[in-house]
């Protein structure tokens, strides 16, 4: 399929999982997109496997400002923002009685004020040019409470509303806002977790089974397309049946 053709869309968190099964979907469906993340090697590695045409990545931290600003630079001159997938994060657990300033700070910083820097940014531009599509990356933990997640649950629960404040401030400058809730998926944030603990997520879900980083791809595509043309402020539970209820 082609619903992306023509369309230059950034996807941060690009280089490892989610963003990546996402960058490449994205190409397959006509785009071009640039690779944001922190991480060089498997961002340019990831780059130039798809080729020079096709993808870019610009080394970006979305909890810094001029570090944003500048991606955004970089991509008006390869590709052009008409979408952007705001997936950048990081996982955290911690009891939240033990839970330190600097271990809250981080995970806010990265999962949700990243996701404000990024969003402001491609608001500056799409606002102007009368089009756009911004897809952030929240959770199935942005609508349950889990033990021992504090600040990742807050960041994401956080991701939902501003989300909705976001596609009501922009629904007439042609720019849709939506986001996208992942139940647990296999990549590799799930690494510190042993056998034991992933078999019992899975059972978590009515699939009994994790989801594969293609599958929330596949979903944020449709999103980030002129199919979804009249979607915005919506989430997208893309989980197994995780939140649907006990089976
Ligand atoms: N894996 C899951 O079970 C799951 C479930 C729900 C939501 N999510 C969300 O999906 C998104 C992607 O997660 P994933 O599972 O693919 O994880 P991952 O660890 O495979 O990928 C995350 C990527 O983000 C990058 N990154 C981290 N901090 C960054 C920063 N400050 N600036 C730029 N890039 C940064 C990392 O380098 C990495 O490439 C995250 O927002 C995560 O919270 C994941």
């Amino acid at each position: 399929m082609t619903r992306l053709e023509g369309k230059g869309i950034i996807v941060t968190g690009g280089a490892s999982g989610i963003g990546e099964a996402t960058v490449r979907r994205i190409i397959e469906e006509g785009g071009r997109v640039v690779i944001a993340d922190l991480d060089r090697e498997q961002g340019e590695a990831l780059a130039k496997e798809l080729g020079e045409e096709q993808a870019k990545f610009v080394e970006t931290d979305v909890a810094d400002t001029p570090s944003v600003e500048s991606l955004f630079r970089t991509t008006a001159d390869f590709c052009g923002v008409d979408g952007v997938f705001n997936n950048a994060g990081i996982g955290a657990i911690t009891p939240s009685a033990d839970c330190s300033d600097d271990d809250w700070q981080k995970v806010i910083d990265i999962n949700l004020t990243g996701v404000f820097k990024v969003a402001r940014q491609a608001l500056q531009i799409m606002q102007k040019q009368g089009h756009g599509s911004i897809v952030n990356c929240a959770s199935i933990l942005g609508h349950l409470g889990q033990s021992q997640t504090p600040a990742y649950s807050a960041a994401k629960g956080g991701v939902l509303n501003f989300t909705r404040t976001l596609a009501v401030e922009t629904a007439l400058d042609g720019v849709r806002v939506n986001s996208i809730s992942p139940g647990y998926i296999q990549t590799p944030m799930l690494d510190v977790l042993d056998e034991e603990s992933l078999e019992g997520l899975k059972q978590l879900h009515a699939m009994k089974r994790l989801g594969r980083p293609e599958e929330i791809a596949a979903a944020t595509v449709f999103l980030l397309s002129d199919e979804a043309s009249f979607i915005t402020g919506a989430d997208l539970l893309v989980d197994g049946g995780f939140t649907a209820g006990k089976s």
